[in-house]
């Protein structure tokens, strides 16, 4: 707050739940710790403000079409925004500091690392910036070298080189790297080169622990000129943040209440990826034949070819009616939190993954497509609290996967491990801790700034 001396912060979030979501959480810690939040977003995607009194919002006029915004080209619409956001983004900031008191004046722009035309502003401006990255250390390492291996010829990954480790960044191999589905593979390294270029920014914030990143962290440490700040996970230190795009549904909590200890699997595969009808069926038929109770999100628009999911075999939902939930979405932290869920059947996108860890929830780890398959990885073969599902999915595999999540040795063993993982991330955001120490350094260059 400006009258105890702190002053204003730009936050530029990226226009997608898993970006908006660290972003909002971020902001509730540093207002916590007195400054001033204006949330500058685009209108594709904007948060909802009346969830959020005490932030100013600002909407920067985004140019995207009806077209764009229904089209599921995530990379040509990162592009797009970051060209037409640029001249509206600086009118909006030369509006704003033509009226301020000095008192007011923004002191830093804190940006979604996929939002880079905010530090090209905040340069003209002279207004120090921070990145954020939304995704993990490990990500971050490995994604500038995909430059690399497209002029060596390895990628588009061919079949032969799918399951060869990745030289020097164990325990990924090639299948693992993080590629996109979306649009053209030339667009999405041109968009990479943008990203993970920091510029003039004074430092980089990451959403993730030390604990579970050592040694990533450190090649970051040595890799970037600047402080790299890992001050996760954001939603333990900001468990009030509301900063759901789409309605909750939180019938499926009650639903839950009726469940007995760690029985659920809860299925979601985040808030971006879609399924077609097979997979969708092989998906259906392998929960119903696991015989285990389960809470699956399926987001309206998901199902390739329906709305929702009018198409699903009648049978099968007479089979499981008597223990399954189908929600079109769920107040995910709170489920995670429930006493009745004992898996996670998860695309592994990095919020999941954070929140399934400090729940003490193993997962199914089945990624779709760029850092989810790199955080799979980890969870597989580095953390081991998750069992891969590889290949194409197919209803026996699934059947096999959920059974050895719930109910045999190995999955417990996964449950231990993940317990003793949410203990240390407990330590990290504790007093003394490292996400701690790491906040606080961060307040003290936001304060000097
Ligand atoms: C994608 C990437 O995969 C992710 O790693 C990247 O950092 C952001 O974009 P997304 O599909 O959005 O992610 O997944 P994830 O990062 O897991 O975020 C989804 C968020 O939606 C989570 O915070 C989760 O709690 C929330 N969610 C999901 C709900 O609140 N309800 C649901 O029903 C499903």
């Amino acid at each position: 707050m400006e009258n105890q001396g702190r002053n204003g912060k730009r936050l530029v979030p990226g226009p997608f739940q898993g970006h908006l979501t660290p972003m909002l959480q971020l902001a509730t810690v540093l207002k916590s710790k007195g400054f001033s939040i204006t949330i500058a977003h685009t209108q594709f995607n904007s948060p909802d403000s009346s969830a959020h009194p005490d932030f100013t919002f600002l909407c920067i006029p985004d140019g995207l079409s009806e077209e764009e915004v229904r089209n599921p080209d995530l990379i040509g619409i990162v592009l797009r925004l970051n060209v037409n956001c640029e001249s509206s983004f600086r009118e909006c900031l030369n509006q704003g500091t033509n009226h301020m008191e000095s008192g007011d004046k923004i002191c830093c722009i804190i940006y979604d690392a996929v939002v880079y035309f905010s530090e090209a502003i905040a340069r003209d401006l002279k207004i120090p910036s921070i990145a954020l990255h939304t995704s993990n250390a490990a990500t971050t390492i490995v994604r500038p070298i995909l430059l690399q291996l497209k002029a060596q010829g390895h990628i588009p990954v061919p079949d032969s080189m799918l399951q060869v480790p990745v030289p020097l960044h164990q325990p990924l191999r090639f299948k693992d790297l993080p590629l996109s589905n979306f649009g053209s593979l030339d667009y999405f390294l041109e968009g990479i080169v943008l990203m993970y270029n920091i510029r003039s920014s004074s430092a980089i914030i990451f959403n993730t622990i030390h604990c579970l990143e050592e040694p990533p962290l450190a090649q970051l440490h040595q890799r970037y000129q600047v402080p790299i700040f890992p001050i996760g996970p954001l939603h333990k230190l900001a468990p009030t943040s509301d900063v759901s795009l789409l309605q909750e549904d939180t019938g499926c909590i009650t639903w839950l209440d009726k469940q007995t200890h760690n029985s659920v699997i809860y299925v979601s595969l985040g808030s971006i990826a879609h399924l077609n009808q097979d997979q969708l069926s092989e998906m259906a038929w392998g929960l119903a034949n696991s015989k285990e109770p389960f809470l699956w999100v399926i987001r309206p628009g998901s199902i390739l070819g329906s709305e929702w999911i009018d198409s699903m075999d009648e049978g099968f939902k007479e089979c499981v009616k008597d223990r399954g939930c189908i929600v079109k979405w769920a107040p995910q932290k709170k489920v995670l939190a429930h006493d009745a869920v004992g898996g996670f059947w998860s695309h592994c996108g990095w919020n999941s993954t954070l929140e399934s860890i400090c729940e003490g929830v193993p997962m199914i780890c089945q990624p779709c497509f760029g850092d989810q398959k790199v955080n799979a990885r980890y969870l597989t073969h580095e953390w081991k609290v998750g069992l891969e599902l590889e290949g194409e999915i197919e209803r026996g595999t699934v059947e096999r996967a959920v059974r050895t999540l719930m109910k045999e040795k190995e999955g417990e063993e996964m449950r231990q491990r993940v317990l003793d993982l949410k203990h240390k991330v407990e330590v990290s955001i504790g007093d003394g801790g490292y996400s701690s120490h790491y906040l606080s350094e961060l307040v003290e260059l936001l304060t000097s700034l």
